[in-house]
């Protein structure tokens, strides 16, 4: 049985299913009741991590997100991210981490989650215009303020990973990653040997669409469960340090994803998810 929870940081818990909030519709009207009844249903089976940014409607995610939930359990970890702004010329968004629009977005947050601190502030790229150390140093100096209490990266790849440290504690990395897209696995591997939290974004999608045929599909049927489930139950088993954080607006969706915790999947199901390696 794998462990549920993890301390990020290594000294914040959170129940390891997480829950990614960017579905959520925002606009008033039934998209919006719903999403607010979602959001209120994370928290109810159990789920203590719940991803947002200010990328996600300008700030209208992480409104949304307080308007459900606040005052929050004493347990629950709302994580944002920041550096994605709508400063081009025609409005639309862009990577931005200059160390104004940061500091901006953090108060924008603070005042939108409505929260002193943020206990998790993740860097939702580095921006490849401003000097990492400029971006890093911002979020040490907003930590060392008490604005935020750890610092995550996102999209980084194990160079970057590394150089970031060398500025600042980094806590959490979310990177695109799943049982059918592994690209990042090197990255995986650098968080899980410095305990750092890896927060696989799209952990599910590829394989709710895959077909039945398809290895994750045989042996969801033969567990009688779904695609999405051993997908996620696949990335609980394969490192401690992944902290999945699967988006849905669909209440049968999250029951479902939720109850991805309790599968187990023995050796004879990981092999046929991850053939052995011939070679070995
Ligand atoms: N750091 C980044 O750059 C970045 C980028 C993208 C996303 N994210 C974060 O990661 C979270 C998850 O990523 P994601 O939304 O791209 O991918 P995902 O969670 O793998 O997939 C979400 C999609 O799968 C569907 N879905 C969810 N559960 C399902 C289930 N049990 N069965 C069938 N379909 C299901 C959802 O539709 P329904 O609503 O119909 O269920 C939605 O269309 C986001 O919410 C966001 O917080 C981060």
């Amino acid at each position: 049985m794998t462990t549920t929870t993890f301390r990020v940081g290594g000294d914040l818990p959170v129940r390891r299913l997480g829950f990614g909030a960017m579905h959520l519709a925002t606009e008033p009207g039934p998209g919006r009741e719903n999403a607010l009844a979602v959001a209120r249903r994370v928290v109810e089976l159990g789920i203590t991590l719940i991803d947002t940014a200010h990328l996600y409607g300008g700030g209208a995610n992480e409104e949304l997100l307080a308007e459900a939930l606040h005052p929050y359990p004493d347990d629950l970890l709302i994580t944002t991210k920041v550096g994605v702004a709508r400063t081009g010329p025609g409005g639309e968004w862009k990577l931005d981490g200059r160390p104004e629009i940061l500091r901006d977005q953090v108060e924008q947050a603070l005042r939108r989650l409505r929260v002193e601190r943020i206990e998790l502030l993740q860097l939702h790229r580095i921006d490849p215009a401003v000097p990492p150390a400029d971006q890093l140093g911002t979020l040490r100096e907003l930590r060392d303020a008490g604005r935020i209490g750890r610092v995550g990266l996102s999209e980084v790849t194990v160079d970057e990973l590394r150089r970031a440290r060398e500025i600042v504690d980094i806590a959490s990395v979310q990177n695109r990653y799943s049982l059918l897209d592994r690209t990042h696995e090197p990255v995986l591997d650098a968080c899980e040997a410095a305990g750092i939290a890896f927060l696989p974004w799209r952990p599910v999608a590829p394989a709710a669409a895959s077909a039945r045929t398809a290895p994750v599909g045989a042996v969801a049927a033969e567990l009688g469960v779904t695609p999405a489930q051993v997908a996620l139950a696949w990335l609980l088993h394969r490192s401690p340090v992944i902290l999945p954080i699967p988006g849905t607006a669909d209440l049968a969706h999250l029951e479902e994803n939720a109850a991805a915790e309790r599968i187990g999947l023995e050796r004879a199901h990981l092999d046929r998810l991850d053939p052995p390696d011939p070679h070995a």
